[in-house]
């Protein structure tokens, strides 16, 4: 990074305040694999080079999507007495072999890359881009929980007096409901449930209703290397029926959900409502995540930051920007910049590898977008041109910006790629603590992104955000398993971090076995 001041309308008052600001040089990208060839994240694939692109786009010719039939909840208890008499055998076996299924399962997923990336783009309607990104994700949750549980599931000996010895030990505690979403369908599917069986667990899992067929095909990736069909059953439905059902069993050992704020807590309310043990639910949801950008941000950084973390994907990501405060004295110049790169992203047809923004899940996820869009048109400054209608009848919505007075006017998530801009400087948010504040009183706490040259500064507001995960001087999008462990606070969910060294822990029960000796 060339460390010049790209604008003149740099508020040079602020950057001198700070005695470090010269010796923050932006992070560069971490290096691919960070712990070693037998945790070694995934490979990728140049989508520039013809040899590495051509598998994939046949593939797409000859990749037939699976049906999958809808599960009768009425069978939900049947269900999970298959996967209660599985336990017993795949939870005594040795946490080496269920982490051999689950690397073997791993290498399998980077063998099928192109049919996995054809079922992502066809079903998902995810980019190229966007599909190998996420084919690695998930190869990496299988590696990187594979040697976690290694490590974990070693009983610890612990200090005590002479004459006695003190272990303590994980097991596992039984079957897991696993509940994924559409945005996410392989990579959160294959990560919830490879988290509750490399642990001993068994599995009840019910994809999003809109993406059976990519979990049907990992699923049956599986159970070819060596997951036993009783310890992982796929139960597909829509969440109302079959989730509900699943959530209702009375024996299930808990709960793992990626979605929306409301089902989760819908959820957490059924779970209390139930006689019998205390379930454990581990929630991950949603969030309206910013990007706070002062005077010394690198104007060219903050749009690539932007407009990736804004609108790749169609902005369904959990993790995507939503709300963008830029200290006035720079505003100007950044929206436009911001605006112009943006009119230049290509929404369109998936399949292309030109296109930059594909179509949005499905028509009702269009529709409530569009509402917020409207809303906008009427409340809000627009920044780019209206959604085109022939698009929109394909689900396809151009980026969209707009300029709102305060913070506290966004306040919903909006699940598309849909960005809302604010002035920050003066008044009430004079100072970026101020700012903060805000932000942090939208009680949601997943991604918060963080623009400037002053070290301090971004140390400080790290340290004061209430999120999961502060990404500064990049984009807030795409963490990495086992180097950016991902997941929120407050309405964002429950922790703990998928692809982090603590996520395993919540799947066990803990035992101390002391023997006097
Ligand atoms: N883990 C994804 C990301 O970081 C979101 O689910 O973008």
């Amino acid at each position: 990074f060339v460390h010049q001041l790209a604008d003149p309308a740099v508020d040079m008052r602020e950057l001198l305040a700070s005695p470090l600001w010269h010796e923050s040089a932006p992070a560069l990208p971490l290096p691919p694999a960070l712990y070693g060839p037998a945790r070694a994240n995934s490979r990728g694939v140049d989508l520039s080079v013809p040899a590495m692109r051509e598998p994939l786009l046949a593939a797409l010719q000859d990749t037939a999507l699976p049906q999958v039939p809808f599960f009768d909840a009425k069978l939900a208890a049947s269900a999970y007495s298959t996967g209660a008499d599985s336990y017993e055998k795949w939870s005594t076996t040795a946490v080496a072999e269920r982490a051999a299924c689950l690397r073997r399962g791993a290498d399998a997923l980077e063998r099928e890359l192109p049919r996995f990336c054809a079922l992502l783009v066809q079903e998902a309607h995810k980019t190229w881009g966007d599909a190998v990104s996420e084919l690695r994700e998930a190869v990496d949750f299988l590696r990187y929980y594979a040697g976690e549980a290694e490590r974990v599931m070693q009983p610890l000996e612990l200090p005590g007096p002479t004459g006695e010895s003190n272990t303590l030990r994980l097991t596992a505690r039984g079957v897991w409901v696993c509940i994924s979403p559409w945005n996410f369908p392989l990579a959160i599917f294959t990560g919830q449930v490879a988290a509750a069986l490399v642990t001993g667990n068994t599995v009840l899992a019910k994809p999003a209703e809109q993406t059976p067929g990519i979990a049907r095909a990992a699923v049956e990736l599986l159970h070819a290397q060596g997951v036993p069909a009783g310890a992982l059953q796929l139960l597909h439905g829509p969440g109302e029926t079959v989730g509900a059902a699943l959530v209702a069993l009375p024996g299930i050992a808990g709960v793992a959900f990626t979605g929306s704020t409301a089902v989760a807590k819908t959820i957490e309310r059924a779970l209390a409502a139930k006689d019998g043990p205390i379930v454990p639910l581990i929630a991950e949801t949603g969030g309206i995540n910013a990007m706070l950008v002062d005077s010394t941000a690198l104007p060219e950084q903050v749009t690539d930051a932007v407009l990736q973390s804004a609108f790749r994907s169609a902005g369904q990501r959990c993790s995507a920007l939503r709300l963008l405060c830029v200290h006035e004295a720079v505003a100007d110049g950044m929206i436009e910049m911001i605006c112009g790169a943006a009119r230049e992203l290509v929404t369109g047809d998936p399949r292309r590898l030109s296109t930059d923004v594909g179509p949005l899940i499905d028509a009702q996820a269009r529709d409530a977008v569009m509402r917020h869009v409207q809303r906008l048109h009427s409340e809000a400054k627009p920044l780019l041109p209206p959604v085109d209608r022939a698009q929109a009848a394909m689900n396809m919505v151009a980026p969209q910006a707009f300029e709102v007075a305060r913070i506290g006017d966004v306040r919903q998530e909006i699940f598309g790629p849909v960005l809302q801009i604010v002035r920050w400087g003066t008044g009430e948010l004079a100072d970026p603590r101020a700012v903060m504040a805000q932000i942090n009183a939208l009680g949601y706490g997943l991604t918060l992104g963080i623009q400037t040259r002053i070290d301090s500064r971004a140390q400080a507001l790290a340290g004061a955000a209430r999120v999961g995960n502060v990404y500064v001087n990049r984009n807030t999008i795409g963490a990495v398993v086992g180097v950016q462990p991902f997941g929120g606070q407050g309405l964002s969910g429950t922790g703990p971090k998928a692809g982090g060294p603590h996520y395993l822990y919540r799947f066990c029960a803990e035992q101390t076995v002391t023997v006097n000796t």
